[in-house]
Parts: structure tokens; C-alpha cells; sequence
């Protein structure tokens, strides 16, 4: 196993505070879209409670009764000197930023700066299944370039992709996830270069949805696209949400790159009404304080990613899983298994155990399953119990 470099003293686990008859009393989508017999490691929501720091300022507002409207810049002022410490990036101005109601919603309202009606939009997939909801919705088109074989970004295929959606016609961009969801990649600072270098070369707009960016174990360093060479022109969706956990709690920040600042001045005024007011207040103490508790979570996702190899090494072996550096998702390639494009589905039809189906996430996620390492060692264990035996239920291979 890798060196974590955030391991700290003191702050206990947060994945092993919790019981399952705990968590079960949770009325949120993990807990709730499936009965009680399932066992959920499905939608991105951690088992976990919440940071001190997080309980406390949520708490204040409501013994306060501060739960009016969003004012000042204190979020972008956390974020900017999170960024700083942790990523060693001191380019975050705080006058090029906007808070947006949530990261998806940021990504619509910076595709809607850069691109129009029917414009084309590039993917990498397999990738969020939302990435293609949202560019639909919004009437713009998806392309994609999906991921190479090593889950990394294709810079053959993105510059092809770039060259034939440019040939003769107007704008486009590239909806970059940073790091990756599913596959937990932390993209190198060379490799964003070459992206950026790409993206002008072909007047590619490049907006970058960074969430799982304090989500990064082991040696590997996250790098935000706007401070590398050729950068400046990007946007960024940045938030706590995932760090922290805080999904219920709606906020996020749009930051611009030097050179993109007039395009995000461009956004209407009323978007910034959407996030709440008391999201806001979380996630700026998240950042400001929640440091020590971001570090036990990571060192505890590092352990699962290796009891998760172990585990599926062990019983699953037809399983291919190749721990990511970023995010807590393990993307498993379950084609050995005979089971069809939707192993999830059978994993959860005879195993009762909830997975995320593959197929959503676009090309390449056929007979794939997602699955959330957010969960306590001993949910794990049973959720792998689980899975081996659904396998063996629907005939397949275990390997
Ligand atoms: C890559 C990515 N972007 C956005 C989101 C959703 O963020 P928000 O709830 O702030 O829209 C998620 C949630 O899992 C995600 O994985």
C-alpha cells in the first residue's frame, strides 16, 4: 500500500463511527431509493458523520437564525487558502470566482458562457453519468472521447475529437472531470498541459469540474487545470461537497482562469441566488477547519481500497479493480463474469447489494459496476460476501 501523506494523529476513522441501524435511519437517496434488505454502496454519499467544524458553524446558524440569503466572499477566501496550502496553487483570485447552487448547475452556467445552441460538448468517457444529462438538457451535444485502456486521458483521441468538432463551424468545449469519476485518475500536470495546449490549438473551451479534488490519497498530487501552462482560459467548479459530504448543504464556486474572467463576469447575477446560504457556511468551515478530519477520511479510504483488492482478489477474482488515486469509487470491470452488460443489476437482483450499473456512464461502462468505498471495513466485507454470492445465483464466473 502507498504512503499517505495526510495521515494524522488523533481524529479517529469517520468511516468506522457509524452502525448500519444508524445510517438505515438516513431519509437520503442512498438510504431510501432501495428497501431495507439492500445494502447500499451506490450514489456518491459517505458513511460518515459530519466534520466538527461543519456541525458547529450549521449549528450557530441555527441558533442564530442566520438562514437568509448568501453575502460576501469568505467561501472563495477558504477555498483560495485551501488551495494554497493543499494543492501549493496560489493563482485562486478571489475576484474570479462566483458561487453557484451546486457543481452541476455551475458546470450548465459556464457551458451556457462558452458554447450555444447545439454546440458540441466533449466527454471522456465512461465518466458521471450527469455529464451527458446536463450538455443534453441544455440542448448542446455530446461527443465523446472516451478514456484509454489505462483510464487515462487519450490525447490521440481528444485531439482527433477536438480537429473533427472544429472542422469549418463555431464554438465548442470540453467538459473535463478532474479527477476522474469513475475511475479515481488523477490527471498529471503534463497531461493537463497537453489538454490545455490541445484546447487552444483548436479553440476548445475548457470547463473543469475539479469536486473530488481534496478527495486525493497516496503520493499521487492533484494539479487544478487553471495553473498550468495554457490554463488561463479555463473555468472551474469547485465545492466541499464531496470532501465533506455535504450534498444536502448547496453551494459551489465557478472560478475563472486570468483570461476567462471576462466570460464569467458575463454570468447573470441571479445565479448566484440559487446556493444556500447555510451550504455556504458549511462548506467555508469544511475548508477553513475541516483539514484534520478530511486527512483520518483519507487514510481510511486508503485502507479500503486495499481491503476492496484484497477482498475481491481473494473471492471475486474475475473482478478487475485498479485502485484509483482519487475519489472514493472503485470502477470494476466485471465482463469475466458472464453476467451481461448490467452486472449491477444482478448483483443486486440476487445478492441484494446496490452498486452502480455501468451502462449510464457511457461508452466503455458495459459490464461495468461503480461501487462507493465510503462505507465502514465491515460494510465492505459483506458487500463483497455479497456480490460472490449473487455471482454464483446467476451463474456466472467468479473466476
Ligand atoms: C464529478 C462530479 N461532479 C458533480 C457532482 C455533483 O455535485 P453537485 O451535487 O454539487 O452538483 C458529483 C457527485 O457525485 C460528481 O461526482
Amino acid at each position: 500500500m502507498t504512503r499517505n501523506p495526510h495521515e494524522t494523529s488523533g481524529e479517529p476513522n469517520p468511516l468506522r463511527a457509524l452502525d448500519l441501524e444508524t445510517l438505515r435511519r438516513r431519509t437520503s437517496m442512498k438510504w431510501r431509493t432501495h428497501p431495507e434488505d439492500v445494502l447500499p454502496l451506490w450514489v456518491a454519499e459517505m458513511d460518515v458523520p459530519l466534520a466538527e467544524p461543519v456541525v458547529r458553524a450549521v449549528t450557530e446558524a441555527m441558533e442564530l437564525g442566520d438562514t437568509g440569503y448568501p453575502a460576501g466572499t469568505a467561501y472563495a477566501e477558504a477555498l483560495a487558502a485551501f488551495a494554497a496550502k493543499r494543492w501549493d496553487w496560489g493563482g485562486l483570485a478571489v475576484e474570479r470566482t462566483a458561487i453557484v447552487p451546486d457543481v452541476m448547475l455551475g458546470v450548465v452556467e459556464m457551458l451556457k458562457l462558452v458554447t450555444g445552441y447545439g454546440d458540441p460538448v466533449v466527454v471522456n468517457p465512461p465518466v458521471y453519468p450527469p455529464f451527458h444529462d446536463f450538455v443534453r438538457n441544455l440542448d448542446r451535444r455530446v461527443v465523446e472521447a472516451p478514456l484509454g485502456g489505462d483510464a487515462r486521458i487519450d490525447l490521440d483521441v481528444l485531439e482527433d475529437t477536438f480537429r473533427r468538432i472544429t472542422a469549418g463551424r463555431g464554438r465548442a468545449a470540453y467538459l473535463l472531470c478532474s479527477p476522474h469519476n469513475p475511475t479515481g485518475t488523477v490527471h498529471t500536470a503534463e497531461e493537463l498541459t497537453a489538454v490545455a495546449a490541445l484546447a487552444e490549438r483548436y479553440g476548445v473551451r475548457v470547463v473543469a469540474d475539479e469536486i473530488h479534488a481534496p478527495l486525493v490519497v497516496g503520493d499521487a498530487r492533484f494539479v487544478p487545470y487553471l495553473s498550468v501552462q495554457g490554463g488561463e482560459r479555463g473555468l472551474s467548479l469547485m465545492s466541499a461537497s464531496k470532501g465533506w459530504n455535504l450534498a444536502g448543504l448547496k453551494a459551489a464556486l465557478a472560478v475563472a482562469g486570468p483570461e476567462a474572467a471576462g466570460d464569467l463576469a458575463r454570468m447573470p447575477e441571479e445565479v448566484g441566488h440559487g446556493p444556500s446560504h447555510v451550504g455556504i457556511l458549511a462548506h467555508t468551515a469544511a475548508l477553513r477547519d475541516g483539514t484534520a478530519w478530511l486527512d483520518a477520511l483519507l487514510a481510511g479510504l486508503e485502507a479500503n481500497r486495499g481491503l476492496l483488492a484484497a477482498l475481491l482478489a481473494e473471492r471475486l477474482p474475475g473482478i478487475r479493480y485498479r485502485p484509483g488515486d482519487a475519489t472514493y469509487l472503485a470502477w470494476l470491470d466485471c465482463r469475466a463474469l458472464g453476467l451481461g452488460d448490467d452486472p449491477a443489476q444482478a448483483f443486486l437482483e440476487h445478492g441484494r447489494v446496490a452498486l452502480n450499473s455501468g451502462l449510464p456512464f457511457g461508452s466503455g461502462g458495459a459490464g461495468h459496476a461503480r461501487l462507493n468505498l465510503a462505507a465502514s471495513p465491515e460494510v465492505l466485507e459483506e458487500a463483497v460476501r455479497r456480490t460472490a454470492a449473487a455471482v454464483e445465483r446467476a451463474g456466472g464466473v467468479r473466476g
